[in-house]
């Protein structure tokens, strides 16, 4: 599937609720969107960076090592928050920047499986911010957000840059 770069509408998009469970689409979208964060070494991966304005995300900190970790959120929910960290973060919609943000150190989630049946994790460190960035982008928000204005604005202008050079599709 094709990753989404900052400046495509879909990354800013407030998604819809996924109502439809169970089906084969489902299950194979899913599977899609592991091999692509697979295919780009990320941890974490929303629908809307594939296109889709759904609430839906994968997410595996382990990167594929252990397949245990891997977490499939639809329609999630944050429960709870707690502590803090602040660590170096980046996404695969924003290739080639990474900054220092600010996440809960330790967060509980609810959400669906594939099936709709309800769940709830718990995570913290990796996984935390995992969950926190990938919900994020199920409200159109991406990491820059939690940036200092002048970092952000100049992000914004670097990539301005590589848009009118033709290095950012
Ligand atoms: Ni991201």
């Amino acid at each position: 599937m094709r990753i989404r770069k900052y400046g495509d509408p879909v990354l800013e998009t407030n998604c819809a609720p996924v109502a439809e469970f169970g089906t084969e689409e489902l299950k194979r979208l899913v599977d899609d969107m592991f091999e692509t964060m697979y295919a780009h070494k990320g941890v974490g991966l929303a629908a809307p960076q594939v296109g889709l304005a759904q609430r839906l995300t994968v997410i595996d900190p382990s990167a594929g090592e252990n397949p245990d970790a891997k977490l499939v959120l639809i329609n999630p929910e944050i429960l709870e928050k707690r502590g803090k960290q602040v660590g170096e973060e980046g996404c695969l919609s924003i290739p080639g920047f990474r900054e220092d943000v600010a996440r809960a150190m330790h967060v509980r989630v609810r959400a669906q499986n594939v099936d709709g049946e309800f769940f709830e994790t718990e995570g913290e460190e990796l996984l935390a911010r995992a969950v926190q960035h990938e919900l994020d982008h199920l409200n159109g928000i991406l990491f820059l957000s939690h940036l200092s204005p002048l970092k952000r604005d100049l992000i914004r202008r670097k990539i301005r840059k590589l848009q009118k050079a033709g290095e950012w599709e």
